[in-house]
């Protein structure tokens, strides 16, 4: 177990932990719609009864195992335009997370659940506030499976921390881990380091460079190459020489 001393600066300084919750980014958003929270703000819980996920997915979690919380920032220095950047920030420290515990081969798939060879150990649904074409808040969704070692998912395959290293873990101590790592990239963000955060991202994204076999929204499938991510997020894949670029749902991995 890594027993490193994580403090921060801002992120979980206030961190408003409930029993139980349906989901903590419908609590965060319901939070801001009638005040300020301060930067770094956290919702979270251990029992999520009606957890979000990404595309109107519901993210299931049994309760007392698992951390589901949401992070509120004020991105304001990006535009709406540059809103990739954030979700890039975040699955970088979602994943420098992961990589402090568990040694095996694990990835980014675009455009952010965390992956542990092939097997999805965390998922992240971030929710955008724009005012008057500004960006406003931003709520960071992110449910990382941690002590839950069985899941019944029809055709996926879920992992956890258990799961991947044999041991029980205190999300006390792991839930201070995560709001470091995600600080850190978050202020790398906040200081222009972009060149940094898409390195360090197509470094760890998955089937990165190499041959892989998608599915396109018309059904149908083809061998190609990720060879970027465009400032939109958008995934560009290479087929037989021309790069084509993927919106989010555009495209599927097999
Ligand atoms: C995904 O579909 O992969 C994204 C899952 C995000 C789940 C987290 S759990 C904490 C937060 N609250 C929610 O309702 N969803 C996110």
């Amino acid at each position: 177990m890594n027993n490193l001393n994580y403090n921060t600066l801002f992120v979980g300084k206030v961190d408003r932990h409930f029993e139980s919750l349906p989901s903590t980014n419908s609590y965060a958003i319901e939070l801001l719609s009638k005040s300020k929270p301060s930067e770094g703000t956290v919702i979270s819980t251990y029992h999520q009864t009606a957890g979000r996920g990404q595309f109107g997915n519901k993210w299931l979690t049994h309760a007392g195992k698992n951390l589901t919380l949401s992070v509120i920032f004020y991105p304001k220095f990006l535009t709406p335009r540059a809103q990739f950047e954030l979700n890039k920030t975040i699955a970088l420290g979602v994943y420098d997370f992961v990589c402090a515990y568990i040694s095996k081969k694990t990835a980014i798939k675009w455009p952010n659940d965390i992956l542990v060879e092939d097997r999805k150990l965390a998922g992240i649904l971030i929710q955008n506030g724009l005012s008057s074409g500004q960006f406003s808040h931003a709520v960071v969704g992110i449910g990382v499976n941690i002590n839950q070692t069985s899941f019944n998912i029809a055709g996926r395959t879920p992992t956890s921390f258990a799961l991947e290293t044999h041991q029980q873990y205190d999300l006390e101590q792991l839930k201070m881990a995560l709001y470091f790592f995600l600080e850190k990239r978050y202020l790398q963000l906040k200081f222009n380091q972009h060149a940094l955060l898409q390195t360090d991202y197509l470094q760890g994204l998955y089937r990165y460079g190499v041959p892989h076999r998608f599915r396109k929204k018309d059904g149908t499938s083809f061998t190609g190459i990720i060879e970027g991510i465009a400032p939109n997020g958008q995934l560009i894949i290479n087929h037989n020489g021309q790069s084509t670029f993927f919106g989010f749902k555009e495209v599927q991995f097999l």
